[in-house]
This record gives C-alpha cells, structure tokens and sequence, in this order.
C-alpha cells in the first residue's frame, strides 16, 4: 500500500527539450509543471525561459515574435530581452519615463548539455537553483556529443506512474511482448542494487541470453549492463558490448497532473548500424507505444481511486521511487540534507 504520493517534486531539473527542436533565432512554447514557458535561442546559441504569459494583459508572448534578440509581445508590443526583463513598453512617450525592471518576467535557469535542454523548476516565484553540473545526469563517456536518435512520446498519465512503469522489471514479458526483444517464459533474475545520487544503480550486469534478443542480433556477444535512476524521473543505461558503448537516457517531464512526457534518447549507435536507424525509431515507437498503452489502461482503473499494491522484490524500485520523492520533499521542507533511503541490496524476480 503506498500513501498520498501525488504531488509533483520542484526545486529540481526536469528534462525540458531536445537541443535540436529549438534552432537559433527560433522559440518553442512548452508547458511543464503545469507552468507555461517560453524557450527561446538566441541567435549566438544560448537558450532560456521565461513564463509564458505578458505581465501586462496575459496574452502567451509565444503568440508574439521573436528576432533572436527580444520576444515581442502581439498585443502591445512590449519587448522582453530573452532572460526575461521587459526592455520596452512602444506606447510610452519619452518623457513618460517609467522603470521597466517592474515588469519583468519570471525566468527559468535552463542548462543545456549533450543534446539535451533542461530546466528548474522552482518552487512559486523563487529563482533558487542549484548546480546543474551536479544534478544533471551525464551520460558516461558522450562529452557534449548528441544523442543519435531521440522519441518523445506523451502518457496521458501523472508521472508517477510513467516512473514506476519505466522502473518495472515484472511488466516486460506481457507488455513487450515481441521476438526481437526476448524469449517467452519467465526466468528468474537477481540484481545487486546500490543507492547513488537522489536513486539507485542497478550495478554492472550480463544481460542473460533470454533477454535483449535485439543486441544478440547485433553481435558481439552479451552485452553488460549498468541502469541508474535519480529523481525526478531520470534513468541512464550504459550497455558495453565489445569495444562499443551505447547508452540510452530515458527521462521523464510532467506536463500536468494528467500528461507526463516520455524522452527516449540514445547516444553511441555503431557506426556500421546507422543504416538501421529508420528502423531503429520504429522499434523504440513500438516499445514506448506499448508502455504508453498499458498506462492509458490503467486510467481506466485509477479513475475509482483504487488503493495500489506493491510486492516485493519486483516493486522494490517503485516503492523506492516513492521513497525518494517524499524524503526529497522532506528535506527541503526541513532545510536539511536529503538522505537517500536505499540501502545496498539483491533483488530478485521472475520476468
Ligand atoms: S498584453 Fe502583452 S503587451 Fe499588452
Ligand atoms: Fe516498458
């Protein structure tokens, strides 16, 4: 049984955007959090946000124009400079002199790293940030190389239950139900976990004949395995096969209480295999669609409120994502430091 766990974490990076949907000189208007918001890029690369709405009559400033300098405002023309300050308001006279910081715009910091932008967001109007180069997953051995492939796919479901499904090792064999991917019976498995930052690591694994048909496929043996899940809903898996390292970054946004997006992201595809890639967005559609659709089932169920059961082992993940989300919430209410809740242990399931 878990209790009250709706509500949605802030004071963290959340995965905002792909580096290449938002172009220099170009904006994109998204909604996170339930918070309307503007990024833009100016024109010599650097992105921002800012929320979404005029100070002035609260028309969305996305419905205005950006130049790649300013954001100007469709209704009265009042331009913001991209960091949100209001820079100027057409209709005053010169000797109508007035101070402009009055109106500025909230704004977001945004980091942007590895083909990936992300955003704080914080709690009401504070603009407390904390280090992104500490909170933001890296992806091990990618500098500031870009992912090869990305899908983002929208659940029509509150986040938690988009990370419990990402985080489910019992739901594969129903759900992916495909060759490619794994055999058909169940077989037991054993995971040794470990906590690492705001969530745990799955430590370095064989990945076991049954599973992964895929990278047998592609050769070079059985690939090993390390997953790692932090707050707020963030995994990165390392899968080293050969001499090849491919890595797949899968985090999740909340959009609202009731939309959650899904960003599929991988970094390190062979060289030899990127005539595959066409194929490859296929499968990943496929195996994202099939999570998406069992989730849309689910609301089917969670209308009625229904008190959710967690077993052991294979809810173990869950229930420490739940964990982590309270005492995160915890610590920051308290002012202290948040102490993570997992303690080093095996897992062991049949999927
Ligand atoms: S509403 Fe934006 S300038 Fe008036
Ligand atoms: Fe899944």
């Amino acid at each position: 049984m878990i209790d009250t766990n709706n509500f949605l974490l802030r004071n963290l990076w959340y995965y905002a955007l792909p580096s290449h949907v938002l172009k220099p000189g170009q904006m994109v208007a998204r909604t996170f959090l339930g918070e309307p918001v503007l990024l833009t890029r100016r024109l010599d690369g650097q992105v921002f946000a800012v929320k979404d709405i005029c100070p002035h009559r609260a028309v969305p400033l996305s419905c205005g124009r950006f130049d790649g300098q300013e954001v100007e405002c469709c209704y009265h023309g009042w331009r913001f400079d991209p960091g949100g300050h209001c820079v100027a308001i057409p209709s005053l006279l010169p000797e109508q002199s007035m101070d402009l910081s009055r109106f500025d715009v909230r704004s977001y910091p945004v980091y942007e790293t590895q083909g990936n932008i992300w955003i704080y967001i914080a709690d009401g109007d504070n603009s407390q940030t904390s280090d992104p180069a500490k909170e933001i997953p890296v992806i091990p051995g990618f500098s500031e190389q870009s992912p090869e492939l990305v899908e983002v796919m929208r659940f029509p479901c509150f986040i938690d239950h988009a990370v419990t499904g990402l985080m489910d090792p019992a739901h594969s064999p129903y759900v992916h139900r495909v060759w490619w991917w794994r055999a058909g019976e169940l077989h037991e498995e054993v995971k040794q976990f470990d906590p690492s930052p705001y969530g745990f690591t799955i430590r370095r694994h064989q990945l076991s004949e049954s599973m992964g048909r895929l990278y047998w496929l592609i050769g070079g043996g059985l690939p090993e395995v390390e997953i790692s899940f932090r707050l707020p809903g963030v995994r990165v898996e390392e899968i080293t096969l050969g001499k090849h390292r491919v890595c797949n970054l899968t985090a999740v946004t909340p959009i609202s209480e009731t939309e959650t997006d899904v960003t599929f992201a991988l970094y390190g595809i062979p060289a030899a295999l990127k005539i595959f890639k066409p194929l490859m967005y296929l499968l990943v559609r496929q195996f994202l669609g099939q999570d998406r659709m069992v989730v849309e089932k689910q609301q089917i169920g969670l209308k009625h409120d229904p008190v959710l059961r967690l077993i052991k082992d294979s809810d173990m993940q869950a229930q420490w994502y739940y964990q982590l989300k309270r005492e995160y919430a915890r610590a920051l209410s308290e002012k202290r430091e948040f102490v993570n809740p997992v303690k080093s242990q095996i897992l062991r399931w049949r999927a």
